[in-house]
């Protein structure tokens, strides 16, 4: 995978993931290695973020490499109207790796196409977030001992949420049973399903979310993305459509990890925290880890 892009999770074949996966676990035993001693990373982030930005920086500053970037586009020049090619043109002068949120669909293929250095997608519009899959994939090893034949829920904003398109395709490669809880207006995009036919993987589509949940073994909750919708009054009618609580888990299996990529609004009630299947703030710490690897192995250090 040296030099190669990393834009859709599709670009890794499934060695290339259980590469990162066991990379990471080695760079969680061991974080203070200073592989990245000399290059310098540009963050160039033209959406909001919160974790996927700060654990790359927390990444590379454990690897002892430079950053350079914007954490917002208006303080760029795309805000007099300067193009992405032109930044993406400009950035690769400059750094050995770019990583790179955008709302835009389809954007980080188009700057891996300019750029004279590897591109990370961290996430383009509802499109994919690829290293989010890689941290997911490495969180449910963790917590499962293997990403083989796992039932897994995935529940909310199926349309719209970028993640839980990642982590379907990555999962599928391991022969998953894929149960997914949405309201009929942010159902999983026929692209996905039928991906999965292709595959042969086994999914069903449900409404409600009720005890069905005890069959689980990872329950991926998502945030429904106000940001994507154009009707507001579209987003109030499902904003809260799924809100999982402590006393929902009572049945459920001892394995059961609760995942979310996180910021959450209202989809996990506080009380789920405390609950030791509750897995999300620990799955953001691995974060680090799983990013340190994508890193180390695309620049060819790893
Ligand atoms: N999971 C995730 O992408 O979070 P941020 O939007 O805060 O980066």
């Amino acid at each position: 995978m040296k030099n190669k892009s990393l834009v859709s999770i599709s670009d890794f074949t499934k060695e290339e993931i259980l590469r990162i996966v066991e990379l990471a676990a080695e760079f969680e035993a061991n974080p203070n290695q200073k592989l990245l001693d000399g290059k310098v990373v540009s963050s160039l982030f033209f959406e909001p973020s919160t974790r996927t930005r700060l654990s790359f920086e927390t990444a590379i500053n454990r690897l002892g490499g430079g950053i350079i970037g914007f954490t917002d586009s208006s303080s760029s020049s795309t805000s007099k109207g300067e193009s992405l090619n032109d930044t993406i043109k400009m950035v690769s002068n400059y750094s050995d790796l770019i990583v790179m949120r955008h709302p835009l669909e389809g954007s980080a293929r188009y700057a891996s196409e300019v750029s004279d250095v590897p591109v990370i997608n961290a996430g383009d519009g509802a499109n994919q977030h690829p290293t989010q899959t890689l941290l997911d994939l490495y969180s449910i090893y963790k917590t499962q001992g293997t990403l083989e034949n796992l039932n897994i829920f995935l529940v909310g904003d199926l349309k719209y949420g970028r993640t839980v398109h990642s982590l379907l395709m990555a999962m599928s490669q391991f022969n998953p049973t894929f149960n997914f809880i949405s309201p009929d207006s942010l159902k999983m995009p026929d692209e996905y399903k039928l991906f999965l036919d292709k595959q042969g993987i086994k999914y069903y589509e449900h409404l409600e979310f009720t005890d069905i949940i005890e069959e689980s073994d990872i329950l991926y909750m998502t945030r429904v993305q106000r940001e994507r919708f154009s009707d507001p009054i579209e987003y109030e009618k499902v904003k809260n459509v799924y809100v999982l609580r402590n006393s929902m888990l009572d049945n459920t299996k001892d394995n059961l990890r609760i995942l979310h990529p996180l910021p959450r609004v209202n989809e996990i009630h506080t009380d789920v925290d405390a609950n030791p299947k509750a897995y999300y703030f620990e799955q953001a710490e691995n974060g680090v880890y799983a990013r340190m690897a994508i890193m180390a192995s695309i620049l060819g250090l790893k």
